[in-house]
């Protein structure tokens, strides 16, 4: 379980009066307006809010793929706005690299940055185990099951060298067996590794099981609306629970 997020002075990422407009077939769209966010070191915080109000817009913005039209992004007070390289940042598609297998594609974002092959090779080796991935790392992806592969975006984003993970719908594309254990093997995975998180999910129970707190947009133009601490809420009955679902899901419907 994780403990209450500390106090203010340890944010660790921040985003500060974000405007992003996308320019489609000579019409300008405004997807994100006026967003403001804040994480602190070690939390957990889910993201949820209507398709398409600007989710993976927002951390690819966090991840620096592309650039704001207006606001600032800061990594520990430093500007790190349209740069990459610094959190880690797995993507709604898994892309995975059908021709590398589990350990050469862990290995990519080293060679990216042309780091130490043979140290990162060990370290991965050490981490497999904590990943379920001991007897998979020959295995091309098209031999792994759904669940194994997203375990090893996982590892491979986990290896970007960041504290810092934005994972975009993770477990989405997984039966629901499968997503339920591997919200299980997340959250302990998160602890064990002392990482900060953000979570964009569309489900509701997964937000309310694993974060620390959920933040809701809204669309057109999405932004922030409401934050719920859940870390507050924990050893609280089912029924808060059940009344704070029902609330999040009355918000969209
Ligand atoms: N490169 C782009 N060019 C034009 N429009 C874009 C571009 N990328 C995203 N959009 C638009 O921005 C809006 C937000 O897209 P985004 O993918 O961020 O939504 P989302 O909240 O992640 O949705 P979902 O929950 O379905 O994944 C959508 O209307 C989308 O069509
Ligand atoms: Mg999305």
């Amino acid at each position: 379980m994780h403990t209450l997020p500390p106090s203010d002075n340890s944010i660790i990422l921040e985003a500060k009066g974000i405007k992003k407009s996308f320019l489609f077939r000579n019409s300008i769209s405004v997807v994100l307006e006026a967003v403001d966010f804040h994480i602190h070191q070690g939390e957990f915080v889910s993201i949820i809010g209507p398709s398409g109000c600007g989710k993976s817009t927002f951390l690819e913005l966090l991840a620096g793929i592309s650039k704001p039209d207006f606001g600032q992004i800061f990594l520990n007070q430093e500007d790190i706005t349209g740069r990459t390289g610094y959190l880690g940042y797995m993507p709604q598609d898994d892309l995975l690299f059908p021709w590398l297998n589990t350990m050469q594609n862990i290995l990519l974002p080293i060679r990216v940055r042309s780091g130490d092959i043979n140290q990162a090779k060990q370290i991965i080796e050490e981490l497999l185990p904590l990943f379920g991935l001991s007897n998979h790392a020959h295995h091309l992806p098209h031999q792994l099951s759904g669940g194994l592969r997203q375990r090893v975006a996982l590892l491979r984003t986990y290896m970007c060298s960041t504290k810092v993970l934005l994972l975009d719908e993770p477990l989405a594309s997984l039966d629901s067996l499968t997503r339920a254990q591997l919200q299980t093997w997340l959250k302990e995975i998160v602890r064990k590794l002392n990482v900060t998180v953000i979570l964009v999910t569309h489900d509701i129970d997964e937000a309310i099981a694993l974060s620390d707190r959920i933040e809701l947009m809204s669309k057109d133009p999405g932004t922030f609306i409401q934050s719920i601490n859940i870390a507050a809420m924990r050893g609280k009955d089912d029924t808060t629970r059940l009344e704070l679902k029902a609330m999040i899901r009355g918000m969209f419907i």
